[in-house]
C-alpha cells in the first residue's frame, strides 16, 4: 500500500488529517456505531463530545435529536465540526463550557494520543462537566491488542515493549494511509487514573470481535462507561 507522508505525533496536529478522518468508514462502522448504541436514547439528551474532531459522531447525535455540543483543542477541527452541527454548539475554550451540566460526555480516540498528564486532566474535566447523574463514555484503541501487527484498520509497528509498560509506538491507519504516534497504556493504568480522579467504571465495552490476519480473535476498541463516584 502507498503511504502518504503524514505523521501525526502531537495532539494539535490532527487537523492535517481532518479529511482522512471524515473518510474512515470502517472506524465509523466499528467504533461509532458501538458508542452510539451504548449511549442509548439520545433524543433530548444534553451531550458534549470532548475532542470531537470533524464532528462525525456529533452530526449523528444531532440527527438523533440530541442537544449536542463539541469541544476540540484544534481550532481547524472545531471549525469543521461547527459547519456540520452549528457554530453555537462548538466550544473553543474549556472555560466556556458549563460545568455539572451534561447527561453524557463522550471522548473518543483522544486519550491514546495525549501525554499521561493530559489523560488525567481530561478525565478530571469530564468529571466536572458531567451532571450529578451523568455518564461518560471514554473510548480508545484496545490496549490488549498492542502486540497485533495487523488489524482490520491498522498496522502496528512494535516498540518491543511489554503490555504493562506505558510506551509510544507508531501505527499506520489503513483508511487514509497516514501514520500516527500512539501511546500504549495497560487497562489497569487507565483504571487507576479513573479511580484517582473520582470516577467509577460502570461497564467496559469492547467493539465486536473478529479474526485478525494472524488468526487471533481481537476487538479494535474499548469504551469505558464512567459515573461520578458514589452514584448507583
Ligand atoms: C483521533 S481524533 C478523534 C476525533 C473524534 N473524537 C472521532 O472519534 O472521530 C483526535 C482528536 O482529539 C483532539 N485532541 C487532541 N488532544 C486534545 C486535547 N487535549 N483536548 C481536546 N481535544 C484534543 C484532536 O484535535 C483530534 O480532533
Amino acid at each position: 500500500m502507498v503511504l502518504k507522508q503524514k505523521t501525526i505525533g502531537k495532539m494539535r496536529e490532527w487537523a492535517r488529517v481532518a479529511g482522512e478522518l471524515q473518510g474512515e468508514d470502517l472506524k465509523q462502522k466499528i467504533y461509532d456505531n458501538k458508542l452510539l448504541d451504548a449511549c442509548g436514547e439520545l433524543k433530548g439528551k444534553r451531550i458534549l463530545d470532548y475532542g470531537a474532531g470533524p464532528g462525525i459522531i456529533a452530526g449523528r447525535a444531532l440527527q438523533a435529536g440530541a442537544d449536542i455540543n463539541v469541544y476540540d483543542i484544534s481550532p481547524e477541527m472545531l471549525r469543521i465540526a461547527a459547519e456540520r452541527i452549528g457554530a453555537e454548539r462548538a466550544y473553543d475554550t474549556l472555560d466556556r463550557i458549563p460545568t455539572s451540566s451534561f447527561d453524557i460526555v463522550t471522548c473518543n480516540l483522544v486519550l491514546c494520543i495525549v501525554p499521561d498528564d493530559e489523560v488525567v486532566l481530561i478525565i478530571r474535566n469530564i468529571k466536572n462537566l458531567l451532571a450529578a447523574t451523568g455518564t461518560a463514555y471514554v473510548g480508545f484503541c484496545n490496549p490488549r491488542i498492542f502486540d497485533v501487527p495487523e488489524s482490520l484498520i491498522d498496522f502496528r509497528h512494535s516498540s518491543g515493549q511489554g503490555y504493562e509498560d506505558n510506551h509510544k509506538y507508531m501505527k499506520t491507519k489503513k483508511e487514509g494511509g497516514y501514520q500516527i504516534e500512539e501511546t500504549h497504556r495497560p487497562i489497569g493504568w487507565y483504571s487507576g487514573v479513573f479511580h484517582a480522579v473520582g470516577v467509577q467504571i460502570s461497564d467496559i465495552i469492547f467493539t465486536p470481535e473478529y479474526e485478525a490476519v494472524s488468526g487471533r480473535i481481537i476487538s479494535d476498541f474499548v469504551i469505558f462507561k464512567l459515573k461520578k463516584e458514589g452514584q448507583a
